[in-house]
């Protein structure tokens, strides 16, 4: 079977999508069962795009600023992306809640990884929220997106302990070790989805 078409959507400094590439890379594109076709962002400048350059991947940038409304970015964003022909949208550190066009085109093939063990912690303080709430385990969440904020269908949740050092010293170092945790489950998610496939029943993600 064909690896399937991805389009990687970041924000930053693109961890998980190195890693996307990198295991695309090491296994080939036929036995992972998918390749990056494009990375999109939210704003220039970011480590995310340079690792797509450096990957000689097309790249595209729809900033929110540069539209009327909202409304018009979610067009602009749907219309880039739709370019690129995906299979599955991967967002992987994109800081934009994508709007009702994005979600009528690509609804139920887009998957988003967060930095916490939802549907606790949502947003985009994940790390910051779980360390002030006093949380003794926290993690990471890969998910199909839908119209709320980080509560579409689980398809995977790893653990990661909060130790007696993440109190003293912030989020920074905690952030670091589920981004350990996080980046290995996205590869290891999108390699099912896009060799199993998958259905998706109410809150429930099955893959056969
Ligand atoms: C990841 O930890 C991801 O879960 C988080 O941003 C980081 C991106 O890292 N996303 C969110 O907080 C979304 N709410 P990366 O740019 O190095 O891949």
């Amino acid at each position: 079977m064909a690896a399937k078409r991805l389009v990687v959507l970041v924000s930053g400094s693109g961890t998980n999508l190195q890693a996307l590439l990198d295991a695309i890379e090491a296994e080939g594109p036929d036995t992972y069962g998918a390749r990056v076709v494009a990375v999109g962002a939210d704003r220039d400048g970011i480590a995310g795009l340079d690792r797509a350059r450096a990957a000689g991947l097309p790249t595209f940038v729809c900033r929110v600023p540069d539209h009327a409304d909202r409304a018009g970015w979610d067009a602009a964003l749907t219309e880039a992306t739709a370019e690129y022909r995906p299979d599955l949208v991967v967002s992987a550190g994109f800081m934009k809640i994508v709007g009702k066009a994005f979600l009528a085109r690509f609804g139920g093939r887009i998957v988003n990884t967060h930095p916490a063990l939802l549907p606790s912690f949502p947003g985009a303080h994940g790390v910051r929220d779980a360390l002030a709430y006093g949380a003794k385990v926290t993690g990471c969440t890969v998910h199909f997106v839908d119209d709320g904020v980080d509560t579409g269908p689980i398809i995977a949740q790893r653990a990661v302990e909060v130790v007696e050092e993440d109190t003293r010293e912030g989020a920074a170092a905690l952030h670091e070790r589920i981004k350990d945790v996080e980046r290995r489950l996205l590869v290891e998610v999108v390699g099912r989805l896009a060799r199993d496939g998958y259905r998706i029943e109410g809150r429930k993600v099955l893959i056969p």
